[in-house]
């Protein structure tokens, strides 16, 4: 599939950018430790070189965190189209600002920042409302233009669909357009509570509020991995009455339960989620989010198609959700899909009058700024919650196969590098993977 991908984007050729992926090393050759893509369930530690100023607007980052996202595991397993042996993984990541080109006039060498994870121009029709992730002048794939009709902005460390550009599970990372794509950090802010702006805070916080949940609605959120746990807080925030989280990982089940206060459902144990759901909830759910996964189909069916090829991405979640909200309800999709789908529902959704909105790769300029301003700095949301174990930078590539696996009772991880700082009070200190306990 990553064959073929990557030859019908060789053929198309490149869409125009205003940035390109490649990067110059370093003029004293050093390299660094990085997480590199080599084929589906392969991910290694592999020396690269440091990159250096490339384009008069880059800046080089010094990571002191990084991370791994449910959305690496589409990558892991080679969901995503376009990946290439060597490619350096990683879109969520901080630090300190190392170099920076002469263009950028808004930070200092040593200013603490965190990166989003989208790399926007600041100057298309998009970024003028702040909707990074969807600018219209970064991302090369032509692939991408080709199936969908329009394309993302460039990502970090996310496969040439989304640009080629090299990712933030290592220890220095050029980011193109460095006045754009960071955001300084204040000294009273620890990194625990900062990285997470680069993808997991503004996407949870966009999932809510895109879909619209307001005071007083009864939530389903299908999937308690880090953006379903968050977007619980959120919905609580927004003033939802009732939620109800469904997953079946019983660590998750029993983490949303414990420390967010939610209700849960365990879908291994109610095999009928949409009949459980009317159960609980007589009428329906006003609102449901999608923040699972589409790579862990639950029935026979889906998973034959899949691995048949006939389909690349499975509807049984968005179907449950049409069959669990109320008539005129709305579901909300920031679970990441790739491609195409049998069996959807299209009755449900027009019959009962469903607000169904992809709320897409979530634009976390929109976001940010006001995330740490309203709530990180007043303590209204604090992210250490959702942080179970830390992890020196050596231990990336075992990280893949245990998130994946939710080994420990994984929620987000802090992967720490020789330029972190120790711990912050009450989060994790360092553990080893293999030391993991199932
Ligand atoms: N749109 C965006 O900008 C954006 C950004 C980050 C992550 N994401 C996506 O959000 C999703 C969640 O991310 P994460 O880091 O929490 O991932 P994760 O893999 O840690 O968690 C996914 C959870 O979904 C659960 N799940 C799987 N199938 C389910 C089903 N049928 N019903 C209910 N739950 C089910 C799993 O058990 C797991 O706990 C992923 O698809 C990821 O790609 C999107
Ligand atoms: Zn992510
Ligand atoms: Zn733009």
């Amino acid at each position: 599939m990553q064959a073929a991908a990557n030859a019908a984007q060789a053929k198309l050729g490149k869409e125009p950018t205003i940035v390109d992926a490649q990067y110059k090393h370093r003029e004293d050759g050093k390299t660094m430790k990085a997480l590199a893509w080599f084929s589906a369930n392969d991910v290694r530690m592999v020396d690269a070189p440091i990159p250096d100023i490339t384009e008069p607007d880059d800046v080089i980052v010094k990571v002191t965190g990084t991370t791994i996202c449910g959305s690496d595991l589409h990558l892991y397993h080679g969901e995503i189209l376009a990946l290439q042996k060597g490619d350096i993984l990683g879109h969520e990541f901080m630090g300190k600002v190392d170099r920076i080109g002469p263009n950028v006039k808004n930070l200092k060498v040593g200013q603490r920042v965190v990166a989003s994870f989208q790399i926007a121009c600041g100057n298309c029709r998009f970024c003028k409302q702040k909707l990074s992730s969807f600018c219209d002048r970064t991302n090369s794939s032509s692939l991408q233009n080709y199936m969908y009709g329009t394309r993302d902005a460039g990502f970090f460390g996310y496969s040439h669909f989304t640009g080629g550009f090299p990712g933030g599970q290592a220890e220095y990372v050029r980011v193109p357009l460095g006045q754009v794509n960071l955001l300084p950090i204040p000294d009273d802010v620890s990194d625990e509570r900062a990285l997470y702006l680069s993808d997991v805070l503004p996407t949870s916080y966009h999932c809510v509020v895109d879909t619209g949940v307001k005071e007083g609605d009864v939530v389903g959120i299908w999937g308690l991995g880090p953006i379903g746990q968050c977007a619980a807080r959120w919905a609580k925030l927004k003033g939802a009455s009732r939620i109800i989280g469904i997953d079946r990982v019983p660590e998750r089940l029993t983490f949303a339960k414990e420390k967010s206060g939610i209700e849960v459902l365990d879908f291994s144990k109610h095999k009928d989620v949409i009949k459980e759901i009317h159960r609980l909830v007589p009428g329906g759910l006003d609102v449901a989010l999608d923040c699972g996964t589409f790579h862990e189909p639950k029935t026979l069916l889906h998973r034959g198609m899949k691995m048949l090829m006939l389909e690349t991405d499975v509807p049984e979640t968005v179907n449950e959700m049409l069959g669990s909200v109320r008539k005129m309800g709305s579901c909300g999709l920031i679970a990441a899909y790739a491609g195409f789908t049998n069996g959807f529902n299209i009755g449900a959704l027009m019959e009962k009058g469903i607000r169904l909105i992809g709320n897409g790769q979530a634009p976390v300029h929109k976001y940010w700024e006001e995330i740490i301003k309203d709530y990180i700095i007043p303590g209204k949301f604090d992210p250490t919650f959702m942080i179970t174990h830390r992890v020196p930078i050596d231990d990336m590539a075992k990280l893949y196969p245990a998130f994946d696996k939710r080994v420990g009772g994984v929620e987000k991880v802090f992967v720490e590098t020789q330029f972190s700082a120790p711990p912050s009070e009450g989060c994790p200190t360092i553990s080893r993977v293999d030391d993991w306990k199932n």
